[in-house]
Parts: C-alpha cells; sequence; structure tokens
C-alpha cells in the first residue's frame, strides 16, 4: 500500500516528473467473493495532473462518448436522465443506470425508479461500473451515485481515455475528513469537478483483471501458471490495447516472502 504523496521510482534531475493513482486491488469483496469485476488498477499523468483525492467519498456520474457535455452534478438524476435521453435518441425508460447497492442510495434509486428508466444495483467495483458506460456491449448508460474519491480519480483517467464524461464532488462523512482534505490544499468543499479537473491533460490507463468480468478476464491459474488479461489505452490517442499473458511461476522472479 502506498501512501498519498509517496514518491517511487527510480527518478534522476532531468526524467520528467509523473503522478500515479493506483488501486491494487479494486474490489476485495468482489474478490474475496469469487464475484465478477475486481480489477488492479493503475493510471499515470504528468506531475501535479490527477485530482489530490483525500480518501473520502465522491459522488459522481459518469456516461460514454455519446452524452459527453450533457450530464450535470448540478442537474437531478431525473434531469440527467432527460438529458440523457434526449442524446440518445431513446426514451427515459430505454436507459440503465448503475448504482452501488447501498442504503445511502436509497433516495436515487427511489428517483430513478420513478422516471422509469432500469437499475443495475453492483454490490462492489465503481471503476468498472464507470468504465462500462463507455461500452455499448454492457448496456450501461450511466454510473450515478457515491463511491470512493481516489475510484473517482482512476475512473476518470479511463473515461477520457475512452472518450467518455464524468463528473465528481467530494462527500465529507465528518469533520475530521474534511480536515484532512484541507490539509491536502482542498479549500471549497462542495467543488464539483470535471472529467479535466479530476485527470488533467494526456493520461495512460492500464488495468488488469482479477476476477472475471464484463470488460477484462480474471486470472485463471493451472499448474505452474496463471493466464491475464490487461488493457492499456491513453487518453492523447484514444488507443485501446489488450495484452493476453501467460505467466510460468517457476520462471518468475521469487519474492522475499516466497523464500
Ligand atoms: P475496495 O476494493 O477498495 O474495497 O473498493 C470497492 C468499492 O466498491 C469501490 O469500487 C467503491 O468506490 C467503494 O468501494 C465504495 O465504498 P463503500 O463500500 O464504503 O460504499
Amino acid at each position: 500500500m502506498l501512501y498519498i504523496g509517496e514518491e517511487v521510482g527510480l527518478w534522476k534531475n532531468d526524467d520528467p516528473e509523473v503522478d500515479i493513482a493506483l488501486d491494487p486491488l479494486e474490489g476485495t469483496t468482489i474478490t474475496s467473493r469469487g464475484d465478477s469485476n475486481a480489477l488492479a488498477v493503475i493510471a499515470a499523468a504528468d506531475k501535479g495532473n490527477f485530482l489530490n483525492a483525500p480518501d473520502t467519498y465522491m459522488e459522481k456520474i459518469a456516461v460514454g462518448p455519446e452524452a459527453k457535455g450533457v450530464i450535470s452534478l448540478k442537474l437531478s438524476p431525473s434531469e440527467n436522465l432527460k438529458q440523457l435521453a434526449r442524446v440518445k435518441k431513446c426514451e427515459v425508460s430505454d436507459l440503465t443506470v448503475i448504482i452501488l447497492d447501498r442504503p445511502r442510495h436509497e433516495d436515487l434509486i427511489q428517483e430513478v425508479r420513478r422516471c422509469g428508466a432500469r437499475i443495475k444495483l453492483i454490490r462492489d467495483g465503481d471503476v468498472s461500473a464507470a468504465i462500462a458506460t463507455c461500452r455499448e456491449s454492457r448496456g450501461v448508460d450511466v454510473l450515478m451515485g457515491i463511491g470512493g474519491a481516489p475510484e473517482g480519480v482512476l475512473a476518470a483517467a479511463a473515461l477520457k481515455c475512452m472518450g467518455g464524461d464524468m463528473q465528481g464532488r467530494l462527500k465529507f462523512r465528518n469533520d475530521t475528513e474534511r480536515e484532512r482534505a484541507k490539509k491536502m490544499g482542498i479549500t471549497d468543499f462542495d467543488k464539483i469537478y470535471t472529467v479535466e479537473e479530476l485527470a488533467k491533460g494526456n493520461v495512460t490507463f492500464a488495468a488488469t483483471g482479477v476476477t472475471h468480468g464484463d470488460f477484462l478476464k480474471g486470472v485463471v491459474f493451472f499448474g505452474g501458471g496463471a493466464t491475464t488479461q490487461s488493457v492499456v489505452m491513453r487518453s492523447e490517442t484514444g488507443t485501446v490495447r489488450y495484452i493476453e499473458s501467460h505467466h510460468d511461476f517457476k520462471r518468475k522472479p521469487k519474492y522475499s516472502w516466497e523464500e
């Protein structure tokens, strides 16, 4: 586990400095249950280009490329759904909203149901859920609700690469969290961050599937090895590369804890 602000790497005087945002296991509970869509995720950008997100919650709305520029956290969920239906040239009842299944989302779920949109409730993993909005085959139009703030930055990096859109607003549970955020340079606690403010400039995003998911295959073990699937994408060109890897444990370097 790295701490926020920890310096890593073999940086030398004239090397460019890079910020990383990472979650070595996005979906801890998912993995422990063998459920789908757990990922190992990392994103990189030029120094200072990621929101220095405190470990709090973030209200999020995320959509795919078709709906870029029409969503806003200033609008209510119903208004956002109307905007989405307009640009997607469909009815609100044709839309699917993906939401983390949490008691804090009771009102949101009721409002979405009243509008007639479909709901996909997930137990965990809102980075994968945000990515799903950019992939037509997943049948998900928008992610709404509150999840982790660091996950919000990772999702923003992925959406930038895939041409999607996102907004986020930090949600604090108490003054201790507000104090912590203040120390990290956050002064406006109600600020709505655009995707560009969450992940500025050119970003690179990479993920490896841990458990099997809609986006990536999970790790598959066989006698003496494993296969993995990873994706690498960058926002400058929008290129998305998939990497299928075959790992031979007999030839991998040994780590100290394996001795
Ligand atoms: P972890 O794997 O780090 O536990 O995160 C899983 C996750 O579901 C995130 O995708 C999401 O942003 C966050 O937890 C939601 O937090 P909470 O479980 O407290 O509602």
